[in-house]
């Protein structure tokens, strides 16, 4: 089974949207050895808020549309991919061995639900594969966090 299948079948098979986040950054983690940081961000309102992650922690877990690669990236509804984190003015430091990031929006039709944001120490870390896989992920995601998908109370 591909690393994509095993992803989509723990998100669209965890109990709840929570447990669906954290086996899917579980997985990613586990799997590939340059995602030095792996997490989620949910947007509330005009904020991006800390969800899921694994790696150190963040000094940034509520940040604006308008600032950040995080905030560009549900900004502009599109994958984000910065091969240097140093020579882009947008870039909110998280770790000082962070070389690269890609952030990818979790899109449910027009609206941003939230984003995956991955870091790596290596330069340039993520290509058309990394791209590829997470926005499949995220694709899976959407569907779980959907406000349709959330139990609903009688
Ligand atoms: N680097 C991100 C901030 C989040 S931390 O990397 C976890 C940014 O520039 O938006």
């Amino acid at each position: 089974m591909s690393l994509s299948s095993v992803l989509v079948s723990a998100i669209t098979t965890a109990p709840d949207a929570q447990a669906a986040m954290t086996d899917a950054i579980s997985l990613l983690k586990t799997h590939l050895p340059h995602y030095t940081w792996a997490g989620i961000y949910l947007l509330e309102g005009d904020e991006l808020v800390l969800g899921p992650y694994l790696g150190k922690p963040s000094p940034h877990t509520r940040i604006p549309l308008h600032r950040g690669i995080c905030g560009a990236a549900a900004s502009q509804k599109a994958t984000i991919v910065v091969d240097d984190v140093n020579s882009d003015p947008r870039y909110l430091a998280c770790s000082l061995e962070t070389k690269s990031e890609i952030v990818v929006p979790i899109m449910l039709g027009d609206a941003v639900l939230g984003e995956i944001d991955i870091d790596s120490d290596r330069p340039a870390a993520f290509g058309d594969a990394d791209r590829t896989l997470l926005e499949e992920v995220a694709r899976a995601l959407a569907t779980r966090l959907a406000p349709a998908a959330a139990p609903t109370v009688d």
